[in-house]
């Protein structure tokens, strides 16, 4: 367990206690670790910046890290991401493998001395989250993690004019939708391993098993390897909900309860284990409840979350927010922010790697966002309604 102390006030970040001062112009010498879909984009987007200067890629897929290299001509190539760390020079990685690799390879790059890009959920399972905040902590490394809504400037200046402002009033109620992903049949081929995956490497801490194109190519169709969609898409709001309401009286970053049903209702028969449909709903300490749903079909409401005040509804996704005043026959108020997010928070992050300040996604943050999913995805494999303490992050016995 960690203390809030623990987890944000001790973690003044400072130049001094950082060996290697970066200047204004310096390339950050970097690495990326996990050259799959989003692992090379978010590089692409780093290396736009021209502030960081692409040294080594790391992938247990041999084709996966050729793509990489002719990304980032020059970069070195690992199978290993220890054998990367040990690496002369590196400053910072970005780690995007699947879900149940991120403790381990953060821990590790912390530990080596490096200032970490992860990408969301921070983790796979509850009690990961404290381990990788300590090890930030105790290396004094800066460690962002992807969830870039804390950075996108439709998220602030939405926040500030409706919530912070109070113009929204009491919200008592806050929806998050996020559809989509889970409604076709998972991958069988390639039916042989290729000779240049090292699958068992891929597996890492999880239970042996043979080859299996469906859990190499869709991760998140299977529980073992992430949280399906309750972290995949459901962290990334239910940040919003922390990011939103928290208050200096309540930091509204943990729920005291969870509860959660769905299945696997489209019955492909190819052996996942996560829930192609999902329902959730969660109580917050500063007295609002919190919904979450994900079909399996991208065919419903767009994605967003909405928050249900007594003066107004704010909508809000990642391009645009809408605001409705109660009053009948008031004019809705549209602003919108063309373009993706990810580039803000790549930048926030990059400058944090130079100031040591909290980056705005900070590990702890992470850790909290991932934890109330988590919570979710517990009561709905347990099928029943989980009871949970925020500040002391223990889940309490039921009682009637
Ligand atoms: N922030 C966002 O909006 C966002 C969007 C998409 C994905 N993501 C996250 O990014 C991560 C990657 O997702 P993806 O869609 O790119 O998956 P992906 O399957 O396309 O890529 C993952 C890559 O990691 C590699 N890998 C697996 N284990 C490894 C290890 N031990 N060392 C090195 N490489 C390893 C795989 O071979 C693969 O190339 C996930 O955690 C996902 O949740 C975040």
């Amino acid at each position: 367990m960690l203390t809030r102390r623990e987890g944000i006030q001790a973690a003044a970040l400072t130049a001094l206690s950082y060996s290697r001062v970066l200047g204004a112009n310096d390339r950050i010498p970097f690495a990326l670790i996990g050259c799959g879909e989003r692992g090379l984009y978010v590089a692409g987007i780093f290396q736009k910046t021209t502030q960081v200067d692409v040294r080594a890629v790391c992938d247990v897929f041999g084709d996966r890290t050729d793509k990489a290299v002719a990304q980032a001509a020059g970069a070195q190539p690992f199978t290993d991401h220890r054998r990367l760390l040990e690496m002369k020079g590196l400053e910072a990685v970005l780690i995007a493998t699947p879900d149940h690799w991120h403790k381990a390879i953060a821990i590790d790059a912390l530990n080596a001395g490096k200032d970490v890009y992860v990408e969301k959920p921070l983790t796979r399972l509850r009690e990961e989250g404290p381990e990788i905040v300590r090890a930030a902590r105790v290396n004094n490394r800066v460690c962002q993690v992807g969830m870039q809504q804390r950075s996108g400037d439709v998220y602030l200046e939405a926040r500030e004019r409706y919530v912070r402002s109070g113009l929204l009033g009491k919200i008592s109620h806050v929806d998050c939708v996020w559809h989509g992903g889970a409604n076709q049949a998972l991958p069988t081929e390639p039916a042989q391993k290729p000779a240049n995956l090292d699958w068992v490497r891929f597996l890492g801490a999880l239970k042996y098993r043979d080859w299996n194109p469906a859990q190499y190519l869709d991760f998140r169709a299977f529980l073992d390897f992430g949280g399906g969609k309750l972290t995949d898409f459901g962290a990334h709001w239910l940040d919003v909900v922390h990011m939103f309401m928290a208050s200096d009286a309540m930091p509204n970053d943990a729920p005291l309860s969870a509860v959660a049903a769905g299945g696997v209702y489209y019955d492909f028969h190819d052996g996942r284990t996560a829930p192609d449909t999902i329902s959730a709903l969660f109580e917050y300490p500063g007295g609002f409840t919190v919904s979450f749903i994900s079909l399996a079909v991208d065919n419903g409401p767009e994605y967003h979350v909405e928050f249900l005040g007594s003066n107004g509804r704010l909508y809000i996704n990642r391009n645009r927010y809408e605001f409705r005043a109660v009053e009948k026959g008031a004019e809705p108020v549209i602003q919108r922010f063309p373009g993706d997010i990810t580039g803000q928070h790549v930048r926030n992050f990059l400058d944090c790697c130079r100031s040591r300040k909290l980056p705005n996604a900070d590990v702890y943050i992470g850790h909290r966002a991932a934890q109330a999913a988590l919570l979710a995805n517990q009561s709905y494999l347990e099928k029943r309604r989980i009871r949970f303490d925020p500040q002391r992050e223990e889940v309490l016995p039921f009682s009637a």
